[in-house]
């Protein structure tokens, strides 16, 4: 199989969603050694989705487990609120719903601010019209492939023509900017993904559940993604 030609790197991102929540510092560690490049954590507030996981406490406790990346994934109705306290447990990158505030730009630029990168999210029934003003901002640009709250989902392919008009977008204005999915990536559905032009890929249960263990999951999703 011929290699991929785009030059933005292949980078598999565990959510910590499907882990056991009574051994989240082990498992982070786990994570790291078979190799994952960041660890994604899926945080609810139980109102922007219907369902509730960790507060930064949580996340500065695992902090000094890992040397890799910390990046959060704000599903939450205040991101204004809560994104300085992710911020200040160590994740480096914080992505925030498009649909979840009312003055997208400034909300991105306290978090450039704070020192952190800025990621911005769109649902699946989101155009990406939404963001286009805001693009030159972000770091990186997560597309959800399944509707938020839950892991363990069907893939949405529709989403498809999204990341490829995105990363034509991109590309037209020589931006440097990641393109991220979440939801149902596995080794049935990442070559697609990594095809229509994404790079960073959210893998939950696809690692945690894999029959040979995380390391064999993350190494033959960076194999098929690094070939497509
Ligand atoms: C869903 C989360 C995803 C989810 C991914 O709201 O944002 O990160 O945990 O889980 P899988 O990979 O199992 O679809
Ligand atoms: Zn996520």
């Amino acid at each position: 199989m011929v290699s991929r030609t785009d030059d933005s790197s292949i980078e598999i991102c565990p959510s910590i969603l499907p882990a056991d929540f009574s051994r989240l510092g082990d498992e982070v560690q786990m994570l790291e050694d078979s190799g994952a490049d960041r660890i994604h954590w899926d945080i609810m507030d139980g109102n922007f989705v219907p369902n509730l996981t960790v507060g930064p406490d949580v996340v500065a406790s695992c902090r000094k487990c890992v040397s890799i990346p910390f990046e959060a994934h704000l599903m939450v109705e205040d991101p204004d609120l809560l994104a300085p306290l992710y911020i200040e447990a160590g994740c480096e990158l914080i992505m925030v719903h498009v649909e979840s505030v009312r003055h997208l730009d400034r909300t991105l630029n306290e978090i450039l601010k704070l020192g952190a990168k800025a990621g911005v999210t769109l649902n699946p029934s989101t155009p990406l019209d939404s963001i286009k003003h805001v693009l030159h901002l972000v770091d990186q640009v997560l597309i959800m492939s399944v509707n938020p709250g839950f892991g363990g989902q069907k893939y949405l392919a529709s989403q498809e023509p999204k990341i490829k008009t995105l990363k034509e977008s991109i590309e037209e204005q020589s931006l440097t900017v990641d393109i991220e999915i979440d939801g149902g990536i596995n080794e049935g559905t990442i070559a697609q993904a990594t095809s229509a032009g994404a790079n960073v890929f959210v893998a939950g249960s696809a690692v945690f559940n894999h029959p040979e263990g995380p390391a064999n999951a993350i190494s033959a999703l960076r194999d098929i993604a690094n070939n497509s």
